[in-house]
Protein backbone atom coordinates (compact mmCIF):
# COMPACT_ATOMS: atom_id res chain seq x y z
CA UNK A 1 0.00 0.00 0.00
CA UNK A 2 1.26 3.53 -0.91
CA UNK A 3 -0.05 6.63 0.49
CA UNK A 4 1.04 9.61 -1.42
CA UNK A 5 0.60 12.79 0.23
CA UNK A 6 -0.07 15.87 -2.06
CA UNK A 7 0.00 19.70 -1.78
CA UNK A 8 -3.35 20.39 -2.07
CA UNK A 9 -6.73 18.89 -4.79
CA UNK A 10 -5.05 20.20 -7.84
CA UNK A 11 -1.58 18.50 -6.42
CA UNK A 12 -4.03 15.65 -5.93
CA UNK A 13 -5.44 15.51 -9.00
CA UNK A 14 -2.56 15.91 -11.41
CA UNK A 15 -0.58 13.38 -9.58
CA UNK A 16 -3.41 10.65 -10.14
CA UNK A 17 -3.72 11.89 -13.95
CA UNK A 18 0.01 11.49 -14.30
CA UNK A 19 -0.46 7.71 -13.20
CA UNK A 20 -3.09 7.01 -15.24
CA UNK A 21 -1.69 8.17 -17.94
CA UNK A 22 1.49 6.20 -17.29
CA UNK A 23 -0.96 3.48 -17.34
CA UNK A 24 -2.24 4.12 -20.81
CA UNK A 25 1.23 5.23 -21.82
CA UNK A 26 2.52 1.70 -21.13
CA UNK A 27 -0.60 -0.31 -22.34
CA UNK A 28 -2.34 1.90 -24.99
CA UNK A 29 -6.23 -0.66 -24.46
CA UNK A 30 -5.82 -0.30 -20.90
CA UNK A 31 -9.30 -1.03 -19.30
CA UNK A 32 -9.92 1.96 -16.66
CA UNK A 33 -12.24 1.48 -14.01
CA UNK A 34 -13.76 4.92 -13.08
CA UNK A 35 -15.21 7.00 -10.41
CA UNK A 36 -17.86 10.09 -10.43
CA UNK A 37 -18.08 12.47 -7.41
CA UNK A 38 -16.31 15.61 -6.77
CA UNK A 39 -13.22 14.18 -5.96
CA UNK A 40 -12.45 12.56 -9.50
CA UNK A 41 -13.33 16.44 -11.68
CA UNK A 42 -10.01 17.46 -11.87
CA UNK A 43 -8.04 14.67 -12.21
CA UNK A 44 -9.99 13.96 -15.77
CA UNK A 45 -9.74 17.96 -16.39
CA UNK A 46 -5.63 16.97 -16.30
CA UNK A 47 -6.71 13.90 -18.17
CA UNK A 48 -8.58 15.46 -21.37
CA UNK A 49 -5.00 18.14 -21.37
CA UNK A 50 -3.05 15.39 -21.55
CA UNK A 51 -5.27 14.10 -24.67
CA UNK A 52 -4.99 17.47 -25.98
CA UNK A 53 -1.52 17.83 -25.38
CA UNK A 54 -1.24 14.56 -28.14
CA UNK A 55 0.61 12.94 -24.76
CA UNK A 56 -1.60 10.30 -24.33
CA UNK A 57 -4.98 8.20 -26.77
CA UNK A 58 -8.19 7.03 -25.30
CA UNK A 59 -8.33 4.95 -29.09
CA UNK A 60 -7.83 1.91 -27.49
CA UNK A 61 -8.80 2.54 -23.87
CA UNK A 62 -12.23 0.76 -22.51
CA UNK A 63 -13.66 1.87 -19.46
CA UNK A 64 -15.90 0.81 -16.80
CA UNK A 65 -17.65 2.67 -14.10
CA UNK A 66 -18.00 1.67 -10.63
CA UNK A 67 -21.92 2.69 -10.68
CA UNK A 68 -24.99 4.49 -11.38
CA UNK A 69 -28.26 5.22 -9.76
CA UNK A 70 -31.42 3.18 -10.41
CA UNK A 71 -34.07 5.12 -11.92
CA UNK A 72 -31.78 7.98 -13.88
CA UNK A 73 -32.03 8.03 -17.21
CA UNK A 74 -28.94 8.73 -19.61
CA UNK A 75 -30.15 12.49 -20.38
CA UNK A 76 -30.85 13.23 -16.72
CA UNK A 77 -28.00 15.55 -15.34
CA UNK A 78 -27.66 13.68 -12.06
CA UNK A 79 -27.17 10.23 -13.28
CA UNK A 80 -23.54 8.97 -13.65
CA UNK A 81 -23.47 8.74 -17.29
CA UNK A 82 -24.12 12.45 -17.89
CA UNK A 83 -21.53 13.12 -15.34
CA UNK A 84 -18.92 11.15 -17.12
CA UNK A 85 -19.62 12.18 -20.57
CA UNK A 86 -20.02 16.12 -19.53
CA UNK A 87 -16.73 16.28 -17.97
CA UNK A 88 -14.60 13.26 -19.43
CA UNK A 89 -16.01 11.21 -22.11
CA UNK A 90 -17.01 14.05 -24.52
CA UNK A 91 -14.11 15.49 -24.49
CA UNK A 92 -11.49 12.48 -25.44
CA UNK A 93 -11.68 9.57 -27.97
CA UNK A 94 -12.82 7.21 -26.11
CA UNK A 95 -15.12 4.84 -28.80
CA UNK A 96 -18.34 5.09 -27.57
CA UNK A 97 -18.54 0.97 -27.36
CA UNK A 98 -15.63 1.32 -25.18
CA UNK A 99 -17.76 2.56 -22.62
CA UNK A 100 -19.32 0.64 -20.02
CA UNK A 101 -22.00 2.26 -17.40
CA UNK A 102 -24.83 0.17 -15.64
CA UNK A 103 -27.86 0.97 -16.95
CA UNK A 104 -30.28 1.89 -13.84
CA UNK A 105 -33.62 2.15 -16.05
CA UNK A 106 -33.42 -1.70 -16.91
CA UNK A 107 -36.52 -3.50 -16.12
CA UNK A 108 -34.44 -6.54 -15.25
CA UNK A 109 -31.77 -5.25 -13.23
CA UNK A 110 -30.32 -8.24 -11.79
CA UNK A 111 -29.59 -9.40 -15.59
CA UNK A 112 -27.60 -5.76 -16.02
CA UNK A 113 -25.55 -6.52 -12.63
CA UNK A 114 -24.80 -10.30 -14.04
CA UNK A 115 -24.00 -9.13 -17.34
CA UNK A 116 -22.04 -5.91 -15.56
CA UNK A 117 -19.92 -9.10 -14.34
CA UNK A 118 -19.40 -11.33 -17.44
CA UNK A 119 -18.49 -7.87 -19.33
CA UNK A 120 -15.93 -7.36 -17.04
CA UNK A 121 -14.12 -10.67 -17.19
CA UNK A 122 -14.69 -10.57 -21.25
CA UNK A 123 -12.53 -7.61 -21.21
CA UNK A 124 -9.89 -9.57 -18.80
CA UNK A 125 -10.40 -7.38 -15.84
CA UNK A 126 -9.88 -4.17 -14.73
CA UNK A 127 -6.14 -2.62 -15.23
CA UNK A 128 -6.71 0.28 -13.10
CA UNK A 129 -9.53 0.95 -10.77
CA UNK A 130 -9.85 4.81 -9.62
CA UNK A 131 -12.05 5.60 -6.47
CA UNK A 132 -13.04 7.99 -4.17
CA UNK A 133 -14.54 7.31 -0.94
CA UNK A 134 -17.84 8.09 0.77
CA UNK A 135 -17.52 10.33 4.43
CA UNK A 136 -18.28 6.42 5.79
CA UNK A 137 -16.14 4.62 4.05
CA UNK A 138 -18.13 3.69 1.01
CA UNK A 139 -16.41 2.86 -2.62
CA UNK A 140 -18.27 2.83 -5.60
CA UNK A 141 -21.58 2.13 -3.64
CA UNK A 142 -20.82 -0.73 -1.35
CA UNK A 143 -22.16 0.87 1.76
CA UNK A 144 -21.01 -0.31 5.39
CA UNK A 145 -22.53 -3.51 5.76
CA UNK A 146 -22.57 -6.68 7.85
CA UNK A 147 -20.72 -8.69 5.05
CA UNK A 148 -18.11 -7.18 2.25
CA UNK A 149 -20.76 -8.02 -0.82
CA UNK A 150 -19.04 -9.79 -3.83
CA UNK A 151 -19.98 -9.06 -7.03
CA UNK A 152 -21.90 -6.07 -8.59
CA UNK A 153 -25.33 -5.74 -7.40
CA UNK A 154 -28.17 -3.24 -6.44
CA UNK A 155 -28.01 -1.54 -2.70
CA UNK A 156 -30.19 0.53 -1.01
CA UNK A 157 -28.07 4.05 -0.18
CA UNK A 158 -27.33 5.14 3.36
CA UNK A 159 -29.42 7.93 4.75
CA UNK A 160 -25.64 9.36 5.05
CA UNK A 161 -25.12 9.03 1.30
CA UNK A 162 -28.15 10.77 0.31
CA UNK A 163 -27.57 13.43 2.54
CA UNK A 164 -24.41 13.90 1.45
CA UNK A 165 -25.22 13.57 -2.22
CA UNK A 166 -28.12 15.69 -1.73
CA UNK A 167 -25.75 19.17 -2.61
CA UNK A 168 -25.99 17.85 -6.49
CA UNK A 169 -29.60 17.81 -6.35
CA UNK A 170 -32.51 20.55 -5.81
CA UNK A 171 -33.38 18.65 -2.94
CA UNK A 172 -32.56 15.48 -0.67
CA UNK A 173 -36.29 14.20 -2.38
CA UNK A 174 -35.16 13.92 -5.70
CA UNK A 175 -31.63 11.85 -4.56
CA UNK A 176 -32.92 8.34 -5.37
CA UNK A 177 -32.74 5.82 -3.29
CA UNK A 178 -31.31 2.78 -4.57
CA UNK A 179 -28.46 2.25 -7.16
CA UNK A 180 -26.11 -0.35 -8.65
CA UNK A 181 -22.91 -0.84 -7.76
CA UNK A 182 -19.61 -3.27 -8.73
CA UNK A 183 -19.20 -5.28 -5.87
CA UNK A 184 -16.64 -5.23 -3.25
CA UNK A 185 -14.80 -8.65 -5.16
CA UNK A 186 -14.81 -7.06 -8.45
CA UNK A 187 -12.87 -3.54 -7.26
CA UNK A 188 -10.66 -5.64 -5.42
CA UNK A 189 -9.87 -7.67 -8.49
CA UNK A 190 -8.92 -4.82 -10.29
CA UNK A 191 -4.69 -4.97 -10.73
CA UNK A 192 -4.28 -1.31 -9.52
CA UNK A 193 -6.24 0.80 -7.70
CA UNK A 194 -5.82 4.32 -6.83
CA UNK A 195 -8.59 6.11 -4.18
CA UNK A 196 -8.17 9.72 -3.98
CA UNK A 197 -9.79 11.46 -1.02
CA UNK A 198 -9.17 15.85 -0.19
CA UNK A 199 -10.74 17.98 2.48
CA UNK A 200 -10.74 17.46 6.07
CA UNK A 201 -14.07 15.75 5.81
CA UNK A 202 -12.27 12.49 4.70
CA UNK A 203 -9.55 12.99 7.07
CA UNK A 204 -11.06 10.40 9.58
CA UNK A 205 -12.56 7.68 7.23
CA UNK A 206 -9.09 7.86 5.57
CA UNK A 207 -7.39 6.95 8.89
CA UNK A 208 -9.48 4.38 10.16
CA UNK A 209 -9.69 2.97 6.53
CA UNK A 210 -5.82 2.65 6.20
CA UNK A 211 -5.04 1.82 9.74
CA UNK A 212 -8.68 0.28 11.05
CA UNK A 213 -10.02 -2.99 11.98
CA UNK A 214 -11.06 -4.45 8.18
CA UNK A 215 -14.63 -4.92 8.79
CA UNK A 216 -17.78 -4.36 6.72
CA UNK A 217 -19.02 -1.66 8.09
CA UNK A 218 -16.06 0.59 6.65
CA UNK A 219 -15.69 -1.14 3.07
CA UNK A 220 -12.66 0.96 2.20
CA UNK A 221 -10.95 -1.26 4.87
CA UNK A 222 -10.58 -3.81 2.70
CA UNK A 223 -8.13 -2.13 0.35
CA UNK A 224 -5.57 -2.73 3.33
CA UNK A 225 -5.44 -6.03 1.51
CA UNK A 226 -4.90 -5.21 -1.99
CA UNK A 227 -1.72 -5.98 -3.48
CA UNK A 228 -1.02 -2.57 -5.57
CA UNK A 229 -3.22 0.14 -4.44
CA UNK A 230 -1.96 3.86 -3.86
CA UNK A 231 -3.69 6.60 -1.90
CA UNK A 232 -3.59 10.18 -3.47
CA UNK A 233 -4.87 12.56 -0.64
CA UNK A 234 -3.97 16.35 -0.33
CA UNK A 235 -2.77 17.56 2.94
CA UNK A 236 -6.17 17.93 4.83
CA UNK A 237 -7.42 14.53 4.01
CA UNK A 238 -4.21 12.93 5.47
CA UNK A 239 -3.50 14.95 8.33
CA UNK A 240 -4.44 12.06 10.81
CA UNK A 241 -1.96 9.99 9.36
C1 LIG B 1 -20.52 8.82 -4.41
C2 LIG B 1 -19.98 7.76 -5.39
C3 LIG B 1 -18.62 7.27 -4.98
C4 LIG B 1 -17.78 8.46 -4.58
C5 LIG B 1 -18.32 9.04 -3.31
C6 LIG B 1 -17.60 10.31 -2.84
O1 LIG B 1 -21.67 8.46 -3.76
N1 LIG B 1 -20.84 6.64 -5.61
O2 LIG B 1 -18.03 6.54 -6.05
O3 LIG B 1 -16.46 8.07 -4.38
O4 LIG B 1 -19.71 9.24 -3.34
O5 LIG B 1 -18.05 11.44 -3.50
P1 LIG B 1 -17.28 12.81 -3.51
O6 LIG B 1 -16.07 12.59 -4.35
O7 LIG B 1 -18.22 13.77 -4.13
O8 LIG B 1 -16.93 13.12 -2.10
Amino acid sequence: MRIIKARDYNDMSKKAANMIAAQILLKPNSVLGLATGSTPIMTYKYLIKLFEDETISFSDVKTINLDEYIGLNKENANSYYFFMCNNFFNFINIKPENVHIPDGTAEDLEKVCSDYETMIQENNGIDLQILGIGNNGHIGFNEPDLKFEAVTHCINLDEETIKANSRFFENEEEVPKKAITMGVKTIMNARKIILLANGSGKAETIFKSLYGKIDPALPASILQLHPDVTFILDKEAAYLL
